[in-house]
């Protein structure tokens, strides 16, 4: 019998739980269950005879696969795969997957709330201004950017976007400008919306020269990985620039620093919640269950993400 482990140091939502675990009964499969644990000698006791995970941001790496003898197979619920050891998971045999798009909308909406919130003063009463008639650059066009770009135009934002991996970028049907570099994109981008991956070359890429380019009264929305920003970058950023807002479903490493210095234009969500709805959880917990089970009966392995 098939033994599958869901790890989730943040558990999936009651009724999107109850849907993976019928899915996997429906297939005969035994599951084990490890959520909010305190560290990770639980989750290293816990994957020594399962031969699938599903995990969200938890980090499956080396040590975890050493000792995961039985394990063929583990699905990241969700979009980044940056918590998983690629390279790991290839020398071992180990099968690894996402669900690409199952969780995009929930973190659209989150990015989109974010601009309305520093639009309108942190929600303290204050004055505030609209999105309608400014430009938001989407800067990353996988799932999340594209529905970005689709909730922007609803309130009557211009869209322009950019994709540091892919040079083609679909974005059919949307009316969106494609600019032709970063540069471009940071300097006529009156709000901001991160949806790139976290990778080699991602990492602290979004630095102060970019930030700089700015227009006056700008907003930068982070709901991807706070390792994409440069921190010290994005400190000099807030200082010299007085115009300028930050708002992060991360928590950035000098979250007190900022907090306590720029109450209006800084905001950070005490715990990543883009992704944090039932529906989403519902998504790509189903969908990592589902892709286990193919995986399983019929060797799909069409969401693999490692070589
Ligand atoms: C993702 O990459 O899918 C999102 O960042 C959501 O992550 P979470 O499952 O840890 O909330």
């Amino acid at each position: 019998m098939k033994r599958v482990l869901i790890a989730t140091e943040k558990p999936f939502a009651p009724s999107a739980m109850e849907q993976i675990k019928g899915v996997l009964a429906n297939a005969g499969y035994e599951v084990k269950l490890l959520e909010k644990y305190a560290s990770k000698s639980d989750l290293l006791e816990a994957v020594k005879d399962v031969h699938a995970i599903i995990v969200r941001s938890d980090i499956v790496d080396r040590e975890v696969l050493d000792v995961a003898k039985e394990l063929k197979i583990v699905v990241r619920a969700g979009a980044g795969f940056d918590n998983l050891d690629l390279a790991a998971c290839t020398e071992k045999g180990v099968v690894a997957m996402n669900t690409p798009g199952q969780n995009s909308n929930a973190v659209a909406e989150l990015a989109i709330g974010m601009m309305v919130f520093m639009a309108r003063s942190n929600f303290k009463g204050g004055p505030g201004t609209e999105l309608k008639g400014k430009t938001v650059g989407v800067y990353g066009c996988g799932n999340i950017g594209r529905r970005v770009a689709r909730i922007s135009q609803g309130f009557g934002m211009r869209v322009i976007a950019l994709d540091p991996c892919v040079t083609k970028i679909s974005m059919d049907p949307y009316d969106v400008t494609v600019v032709q570099s970063i540069a471009e994109l940071f300097s006529k981008s009156e709000y901001l919306s991160l949806h790139i991956p976290l990778n080699e070359k991602t990492k602290n890429s979004v630095n102060f020269e970019l930030m700089n380019r700015m227009p006056k009264g700008a907003t930068l929305v982070n709901t991807a990985r706070k390792e994409v920003i440069d921190e010290d970058g994005l400190k000099k950023m807030l200082e010299e620039r007085p115009d300028f807002k930050y708002i992060s479903d991360i928590i950035p490493s000098c979250h007190d620093e900022l907090a306590a210095k720029y109450e209006l234009r800084y905001y950070s969500t005490p715990k990543k919640q883009g992704a944090e709805t039932s529906e989403a959880n519902v998504n790509a917990g189903v969908a990592a269950a589902e892709q286990i089970v193919a995986f399983f009966e019929n060797n799909d392995q069409t969401y693999r993400v490692n070589k």
